[in-house]
């Protein structure tokens, strides 16, 4: 069986992070999102793993990625000219797939619990395709399925009056039949080729479609508030690990602190990670805090947020709090007169003051 991650797409709900970088590249507990997708398949023992990547957004998830060595696989990059929809990048990639059953998982999706059972259990039992089901409260935002005595009997993307809860999960396990059903299928209203649609053609055309209900959480990382989450399940489930140098500070709960980082006169409460050469001065880390490599915090309090790359922050009253800073951002109380509030900020960004 083989792999593919879809990682091309516009990522719009993340601006403006995704003016500048790949969605799937943003980090949940300073991890690539994307990232959790190739070790789920790496464990579930798939080798050959196909990337979907956008033009704009191909080489930094190239550069972050490799060759795939350094998760256990080989990876193999597909270049989709436009975003134009699941199905279309499932197409995209048929060269690569050729006649082989594949594991199709969204790039921007997490999934506790890895792909392990679901890999087995479609190879013994080889439906036609396999697509996990999950009850959320605002299911208009995802696919949507109905199921009568246990069996797929409609399929609808997005739908504004949802007849059930059950959101299609981005995992999928297909046979080589969802090429076809790709190719029969026309763009839908948003003008994509909906993965949706296609399965709902194996339905249509009496395919073998089976559900599973996950048991797990699963996270769909669009948007702010689902990041943040994403952030604090993972931060969940690590363990404590502190090899930076701690002087005067306390870590209290499930901390990791990575090399080269330097805590003073810091309380950082988990569960939170610290990030490599990240230098914390007279701070505190609040809880589901992923601060990244080289970040500086100084005289602030940080809590439930997540700063990326090179970011610093500096000198504030209040405590920031659900907060998503990109790379290399800088938030600092200044000395110049007279006081004012001095901002430099990208389109579409969100800034909350107290
Ligand atoms: O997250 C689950 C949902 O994912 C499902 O419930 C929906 O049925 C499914 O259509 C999908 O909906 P989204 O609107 O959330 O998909 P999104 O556009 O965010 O794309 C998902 C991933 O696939 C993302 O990593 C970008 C990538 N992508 C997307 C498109 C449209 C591509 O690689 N190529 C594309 O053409």
């Amino acid at each position: 069986m083989k792999g593919l991650i879809l990682s091309g797409g516009k990522g719009t709900r993340l601006r403006p992070i995704t003016y500048t970088s790949a969605k799937q590249l943003v980090p949940v507990a300073n991890r690539p999102v994307l990232f959790f997708g190739i070790d789920a398949m790496a464990r579930a023992g798939i080798e050959e793993v196909g990337i979907i990547i956008a033009p704009e957004t191909g080489g930094e998830i190239r550069e972050a990625v490799g060759d795939g060595a350094q998760f256990g696989v080989r990876i193999t990059y597909i270049e989709q000219d436009a975003p134009l929809g699941l199905a279309h990048a499932v197409l995209t990639a048929e060269p690569f797939l050729g006649d082989d059953a594949f594991v199709m998982y969204l790039g921007d999706n997490l999934l506790q619990g890895g792909i392990d059972e679901l890999v087995r259990e479609f190879e013994e039992r080889r439906p036609d395709a396999s697509i996990l089901l999950t009850p959320v409260p605002d299911p208009q935002h995802f696919g949507v399925a109905e199921l009568e005595d246990g069996r797929v009997v409609r399929l609808q993307e997005k739908p504004p009056e949802p007849r059930t809860d059950l959101a299609l999960v981005g995992v999928y396990l297909f046979s080589p039949l969802i090429h076809d059903a790709a190719r029969a299928i026309e763009p839908s209203a948003r003008g994509e080729l909906e993965i949706t649609d296609a399965i709902q053609h194996l339905v249509d055309t009496g395919r073998r479609v089976e559900p599973h209900v996950v048991r797990g959480w699963w996270k769909d990382t669009g948007r702010l508030e689902d990041m943040l989450e994403a952030n604090r399940l993972v931060l969940d489930t690590i363990e404590t690990r502190v090899e930076g140098e701690l002087v005067d500070s306390q870590v209290e709960g499930r901390v990791v602190v990575e090399p080269g980082a330097r805590l003073e006169r810091c309380t950082v409460r988990g569960p939170a990670v610290i990030g490599a050469g990240a230098q914390l001065t007279d701070a505190y880390i609040g809880p589901y805090t992923a601060v990244g490599e080289g970040c500086v915090v100084e005289r602030a309090e940080v809590e439930h947020s997540i700063l990326l790359l090179g970011s610093s922050v500096r000198g504030l009253d209040g405590r920031m709090e659900s907060s998503l800073l990109g790379r290399n951002v800088r938030i600092g109380r200044g000395a110049a007169q007279p006081r004012a509030y001095r901002f430099m900020v990208g389109d579409n960004s969100e800034i909350g003051i107290l």
